[in-house]
């Protein structure tokens, strides 16, 4: 293999930083605030207040591989393409340089440092609509490097134009392809530009725009780059492979897998498997335990499904602890919290696959209850009915489903083994009502938030600092914070707490933030060193994020903690704090919902 995954995010490391970028370390894969989405999924997403001109404490040249997660398109896993998990290496500027500095080290980094010949790249730039001008200027600094004329296609909003999501900064911008085919590849890049052996592996973004929930686009006060260039694809392609699953990112993976199953065709699950193990693997590396609730549940949906691919293709006994063990090995130099936190991962695995594999049990039980009794009704009836297939209804297939999270495959697989016909059509239709539901559920979720740094998030951003020390006043030093949410509505967030907190404890929490609030101090905030904060008693869990250097927000006597803002200027401005509710979010962990009214 020419690349493996490490060479090449050590040479866009070392890259970087011969242009005198600061490398920080990778977040972790949860969103702090930002209610729009429920992992990271690209390297920028952490960085957005950045973007919107907060300053960050390492400076205004930033680089990173960061840790993404997408599990939008997680019914083509196991494809040559798609994974769940994934490594964005990335570079920023910060209001520092822009497209002239950006185009000559991406041409210089394709062609001097992973040596691509000139002749397999070609480049996309934006077309040109309402919001920005045909991007003639980047087509003239890529036809400078060496670009040919031919090789630069002009493409719509459609391909060249990047957001996070439907609001948030957003811009412009220039994406690199490789030529994986035979020879060199075609002359002209406008009128081939969709052939697949052209492979995308490098997007240069020009962050101009902050989009409002009303689709409006104002200009961000300053102008920013942001890059990505997806490594498993990239290394992928730098091979000549035509799969991501070829790559060294999983083969030790894949490897064991063969290990444990006889199964050596069974390709799809195998993948499956390794993928969502990965992933798993990832979110549990950020303390996130099974549940049945926002991360926590995909986490679990994650681990169902690999263990029913892992049944698929013979595994016997458990097995998610052996492979997470391997995916530790590979990932954890690279991103050390994942093998800092080798025993919580493991553990939750062990229990999640003792309970789902119950759970298994359990519907087939059911199954086979219901299957002998129905049939046992009808030769009642019928005796000359013995030996024809027996109809299900798909409603009763997908309450099964739906009471003991019996997977419809192996529903299916059951009814195969016994003559049974199961209505997969009308199962179909129920789950499409249910989907229909809970889609309706996240869009009126997204909807409620915003995303952005109104007066309205940033005063409930500050309320949760206050909370944040309030329940470790009132509860402990061992409070810390697992995840925080906010809408313009309000905060959510969730906390390591053994037990259910009682109405005095509640109530003190709640005394504790308005008086902070009554006292009306300023807040304000001192970069230093991940020491010097520790040594001050600052507290936040998330320092890993911003690297050597961290912003400390102290509220007078009451906060002070580690973050990268905004906050409002003073804690006067935030009205009356209440708490809604307090529940369990996951094992040990519990949830806060609170508000400011006026
Ligand atoms: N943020 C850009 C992307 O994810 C670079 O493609």
């Amino acid at each position: 293999m020419k690349y493996t995954t490490d060479d090449l995010r050590t040479k866009w490391l070392d890259f970087w930083k011969s242009k005198n970028h600061v490398v920080i370390p990778s977040a972790g894969v949860i969103p702090d605030n930002d209610p729009t989405a429920l992992f990271h999924n690209a390297g920028m997403h952490p960085l957005v207040p950045f973007l919107m001109g907060e300053k960050h404490p390492a400076g205004i040249r930033l680089a990173n591989a960061q840790k993404c997660i997408r599990t939008i398109d997680i019914d083509e896993v196991g494809d040559d393409i798609h994974l769940t998990f994934f490594e964005m290496l990335g570079n920023w500027s910060l209001g520092d340089y822009f497209k002239k500095e950006q185009i000559a080290w991406s041409f210089e980094f394709l062609t001097k440092i992973l040596k691509l010949p000139v002749e397999k790249i070609a480049v996309s730039v934006f077309a040109g609509d309402e919001n920005a001008p045909r991007d003639e200027e980047s087509a003239e600094f890529w036809q400078k490097q060496g670009i040919r004329r031919e090789r630069i296609a002009y493409l719509d909003k459609k391909h060249n134009w990047w957001a996070k999501g439907d609001t948030g900064p957003c811009g412009p911008d220039t994406e690199m392809f490789f030529w994986v085919g035979d020879g060199n590849g075609p002359k002209n890049f406008q009128d081939t530009c969709e052939d697949p052996q052209w492979v995308e592996i490098w997007n240069d973004v020009f962050m101009q725009f902050n989009r409002s929930p009303d689709g409006k686009l104002t200009p961000l006060p300053q102008e920013n780059i942001d890059t990505g260039m997806g490594l498993e694809r990239t290394v992928a392609a730098l091979n000549g492979l035509s799969s991501v699953y070829e790559t060294d990112a999983f083969a030790s993976i894949l490897q064991k897998l063969s290990e444990l199953s006889d199964n050596t065709e069974n390709t799809t699950s195998k993948r499956i498997v390794a993928d969502h193990l990965r992933t798993a693997v990832v979110i549990l590396a950020d303390k996130i335990a099974p549940s049945n609730l926002d991360q926590g549940y995909i986490l679990r949906r994650l681990l169902r499904r690999a263990i029913r691919h892992g049944r698929k293709i013979d595994i016997s006994g458990s097995f998610c602890k052996i492979i997470a063990k391997v995916v530790i090995e590979k990932l954890g130099k690279a991103y050390p919290e994942i093998k800092q936190n080798e025993a919580f991962i493991l553990e939750e695995l062990e229990r999640e696959e003792v309970q789902f594999s119950k759970t298994l049990e359990k519907g087939e039980r059911e199954f086979y209850r219901m299957y002998t009794k129905k049939r046992n009704k009808i030769l009642h009836s019928d005796p000359s009915f013995a030996g024809n297939p027996l109809h299900i209804d798909g409603k009763w297939a997908f309450d099964l489903y739906q009471t003991y999270g019996f997977p419809i495959e192996m529903i299916e697989e059951l009814g195969k083994e016994h003559e049974i016909n199961i209505d997969i059509k009308e199962f179909e239709k129920e789950f499409k009502k249910h989907q229909a539901l809970s889609r309706a559920g996240s869009e009126k979720k997204f909807k409620g938030g915003l995303g952005d740094h109104s007066e309205r998030t940033t005063a409930l951003h500050t309320a949760t600092h206050l909370l944040h020390a309030g329940l470790r006043k009132v509860l402990g030093e061992h409070v810390e914070q697992r995840g925080s949410n906010i809408t313009p509505e309000r905060l959510r967030f969730d906390f390591s707490h053994p037990e259910k907190m009682t109405s005095e404890q509640i109530k003190e929490v709640e005394d504790f933030v308005n008086q902070a609030i009554q006292a009306d101090v300023i807040i304000e905030f001192e970069e230093m060193s991940v020491d010097d904060a520790k040594s001050k008693n600052a507290i936040g869990l998330f320092e890993h994020k911003y690297g050597d250097k961290v912003k400390v927000y102290s509220m007078g006597e009451f906060s002070k903690e580690i973050c990268g803002g905004p906050h409002v200027g003073n804690t006067g401005k935030l009205g009356k704090f209440k708490i809604k509710k307090e529940e369990a979010s996951s094992r040990g962990v519990r949830r806060i919902k609170a508000v400011i009214e006026n």
